[in-house]
């Protein structure tokens, strides 16, 4: 069976600096992948390859078992792929029903002819979503630039799960959360596996890292040098591979 999502052989340089060394990473769909590894390793830089942001130098990437070219984050959205960032993903001047339905509005026909978007739809459909994944966003809310940064996650959860998203990227979506949100932010996560999205999780706090996912992969120095099921791992260990420990003992 091909795995949800492959990444094989990703190289990638900014000018003189070579920051993916040839990067392979495999996802299945219903689980949670962590991505750890120190600042700098290049975990934001990697996901900004499958999110349509970056374009490789080599490798290859596989959607289904099909190489696919995501050559911007609309590419990447229409293959069923959403990441939920801190800040980027969300447009600050829209609602909160504005931004899960942006580009994909529903439309209605007034009087069986001019299609107008189909405002009481969204407000329907986003009361609903908002109560599916027990967040106290007032639906209401103006626009999104009001909420809290574990609001703001929670929206960007909610259009993933509404779209059905085949693979949702978080990269680092708790670091500037609360410990109520953080929670919250990492139940969302699990609730994506659950229903059948890959996730894929960036993150530098270990337990939480071990609490949410179910493999864990270590990249080092541009690299992936460790991928373990999260069952079978401890931070002593994951510390190990972060740091390139484990290099100096060869
Ligand atoms: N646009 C860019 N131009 C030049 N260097 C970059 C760029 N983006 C990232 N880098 C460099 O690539 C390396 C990896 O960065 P990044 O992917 O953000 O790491 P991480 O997310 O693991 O902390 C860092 O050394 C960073 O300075
Ligand atoms: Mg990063």
């Amino acid at each position: 069976m091909a795995a949800l999502l492959e990444v094989e052989g990703l190289v990638k340089s900014f000018g003189p600096v070579d920051v993916l060394h040839g990067v392979d990473l495999a996802l299945a769909a219903g689980e949670v992948l962590a991505l750890v590894g120190d600042n700098g390793a290049g975990k934001s830089t990697l996901i900004k390859h499958i999110a349509g942001v970056y374009r490789p130098d080599a490798g290859e990437i596989r959607l289904e078992g099909r190489p696919v070219r995501i050559e911007t984050p609309g590419r990447a959205r229409e293959l069923g792929i959403e990441t939920v960032y801190q800040d980027l993903a969300l447009a600050d001047e829209l609602s909160v029903g504005a931004n899960i339905f942006l580009g994909r509005e529903p439309v209605r026909r007034l009087l069986g002819l001019i299609p107008v978007i189909d405002k009481a739809r969204i407000r329907g459909e986003t009361d609903a979503l908002l109560a599916r994944i027990e967040s106290r966003i007032p639906r209401k809310a103006k626009t999104v630039s009001r909420l809290s940064g574990g609001q703001r996650q929670a929206v960007s959860i909610a259009r993933a799960l509404y779209w059905q998203a085949k693979v949702v990227i978080m990269d680092e979506p708790t670091a500037a959360l609360a410990v109520m949100e953080r929670e919250h932010v990492i139940g969302l996560a699990r609730r994506l596996a659950a229903e059948g999205a890959g996730v894929i999780y960036i993150g530098h706090n270990l337990i939480e890292i071990l609490e949410v996912a179910d493999r864990v992969s270590v990249m080092y120095r541009g690299r992936i040098v460790h991928v373990t099921n999260a069952r079978e791992t401890n931070q002593q260990e994951l510390i190990k591979y972060m740091t390139g420990f484990t290099e100096a003992a060869h």
